[in-house]
């Protein structure tokens, strides 16, 4: 597993829900060599959300293209049953939603537990507060700006201020504060802005590149992160 050292300089975490599903490890290999500074891997299930993406073995078959960090969102129901496949695949971080079930903090220490980093997603209707008694526990917070299921969604607003209130709560501790879904050049400045450091973007990292033409993958990651930079 890679070991990540904590800081909160703006990390740019692809999501490979948009990448070419043929072509996993290729496009793996070429984003992080257009400047991608985490993989995002989106699992579903078609129950906690209305779609259906990949599971432990998939991660498994990819984690050797990985060579940065795997980010690994679990938008599943149960997820305590599953996490020990997921860290056997090589996850570094799995992060959980905090609205899966009715045992989140039994599941956050189970994803210590197995050696993982443990992240807690909200959705965008979840109040920021149900962190209070969490946050000993959790490596990173991930602040939906879209409700999960699919990518290319547009950025709810009003999740700006839910990034402005937890990064208050969290003070010094070195906890990530993630944002996933609808992040772009106009998006990304006002999350970062308010505290957020690790931007999940898929439409606006593949978009317009392939595994045969990458060069685009670095133009949109380079555009989110000069974006990020100017209201630093
Ligand atoms: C949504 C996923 C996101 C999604 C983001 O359920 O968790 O990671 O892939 O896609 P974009 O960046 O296109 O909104
Ligand atoms: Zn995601």
């Amino acid at each position: 597993m890679t070991d990540i050292l904590f800081d909160r300089s703006v990390k740019i975490a692809p999501s490979i829900l948009a990448a070419d599903f043929a072509n996993f490890g290729r496009e793996i290999e070429a984003v992080e060599a257009e400047g991608a500074d985490w993989i995002h891997v989106d699992v579903m299930d078609g129950h906690f959300v209305p779609n259906l993406t990949f599971g432990p073995a998939m991660c498994k078959a990819i984690r050797p293209h990985i060579k940065t960090v795997m980010d690994v969102h679990l938008m599943i129901s149960p997820v305590d049953p599953y996490i020990d496949a997921f860290a056997e695949a090589g996850a570094d971080i799995i992060t959980a939603h905090v609205e899966a079930g009715p045992h989140i903090h039994r599941t956050l220490q189970a994803i210590r537990g197995a050696g993982a980093k443990a992240g807690l997603a909200l959705n965008p209707g979840t109040p920021v507060e149900v962190v209070d008694y969490l946050l000993d526990m959790v490596d990173l917070v991930c602040v939906m700006t879209v409700n999960p299921g699919f990518g290319g969604q547009k950025f709810i607003h009003s999740q700006v201020e839910k990034v402005r209130k937890l990064r208050a709560m969290i003070g010094d501790r070195p906890i990530h504060i993630e944002i996933d879904g609808g992040v772009d050049p106009i998006t990304a400045p006002l999350v970062v802005a308010a505290g957020a450091d690790a931007l999940v973007a898929g439409s606006a990292v593949f978009k317009g590149g392939s595994v045969n033409n990458p060069a685009p993958y670095g133009d949109n990651i380079r555009a989110i992160r000069a974006a990020a930079a100017k209201l630093l």
